[in-house]
């Protein structure tokens, strides 16, 4: 790589990882230590600041309960501000940047003010959620494709696209969900089997993971018995099957039986 030194401000938008420090990628490690200004979301793991240069001034642009939380068009002004005056800025981003990061309106922001981006990619909770207790979320015979959604739209409502998911015989991963867990499910319930499995996996890949297990019919009061929250990724479909025991914390026996 090689990230640009240029006359102008130069913005890299790149991917965090989903949680654990040691899931970015060498190039958007470079960033951390090239940048003079990082601007970063809540989701990323604070530990990857410490690479920053000592003179490299961090910004919390982020969500977080009881602080004021950015909106977007404040983030974009930031973005803009930031260029203006320093040559080597990074928007640091949780999981993709692309994958419900809103990382390409930010890049589309700038680009249109003469501010030159480059998107280094981020490995996505979608999948390293999953995967880190053991749910493939293709497996040959099993699932043949994936769907990842949003459980929640700006307008409220959920996406016509769960209803499409559901129909479907593809794992079902949600991100943003836990709001509407119950409505996801109800919406599941008329479309697969009450038996499907379900897992829903807590702060992926941090030391606080959690994850519990169930199907389409236990899944919500098994989520909520366990005090399952935000930030979580639910998964939907029969590779949930293969999640690892060793990690699962409600025990729950799941009915389906487990193809080997
Ligand atoms: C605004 S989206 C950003 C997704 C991110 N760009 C990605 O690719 O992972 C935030 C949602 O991602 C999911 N998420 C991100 N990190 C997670 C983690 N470590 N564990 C569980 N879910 C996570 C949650 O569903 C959360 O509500």
């Amino acid at each position: 790589m090689w990230l640009k030194t240029t006359a102008a401000a130069h913005v890299i938008l790149a991917g965090a990882g989903p949680g654990d420090p040691e899931l970015i990628s060498i190039k958007a490690m470079k960033a951390i230590a090239w940048a003079e200004v990082i601007l970063y979301d809540a989701l990323v793991n604070t530990d990857l600041l410490t690479h920053a240069a000592p003179t490299c001034k961090l910004v919390f642009v982020g969500k977080r309960k009881g602080t004021h939380s950015h909106s977007q068009d404040e983030i974009n002004q930031l973005l803009m501000f930031y260029a203006s005056r320093y040559k080597r800025v990074l928007r640091l981003k949780g999981g993709d940047p692309f994958v419900f990061g809103r990382g390409h309106e930010e890049s589309q922001y700038l680009t249109a003010r003469g501010v030159t981006t480059e998107i280094i990619p981020g490995i996505s909770s979608a999948i390293a959620g999953p995967a880190a207790v053991g749910i493939p979320v293709t497996r040959r015979g099993v699932s043949e494709s994936f769907w990842v959604i949003t459980g929640t739209l700006a307008s409220g409502n959920l996406s016509t696209d769960l209803e499409l998911a559901a129909r479907s015989a593809s794992t079902v991963v949600v991100l943003m969900g836990m709001d509407k867990l119950r409505k996801i499910i109800t919406l599941f319930l008329k479309h697969r089997s009450p038996f499907e499995p379900v897992a829903v996996i807590q702060n992926a890949t941090l030391p606080t993971q959690r994850i519990v297990t169930g199907s389409i019919n236990t899944i919500t009061a098994v989520t909520q018995r366990c005090g399952i929250t935000a930030p979580a990724v639910i998964v939907i479909g029969k590779v949930v099957q293969y999640a690892s025991l060793a990690e699962i914390i409600n025990q729950e026996p799941l009915k389906m039986k487990v193809a080997v």
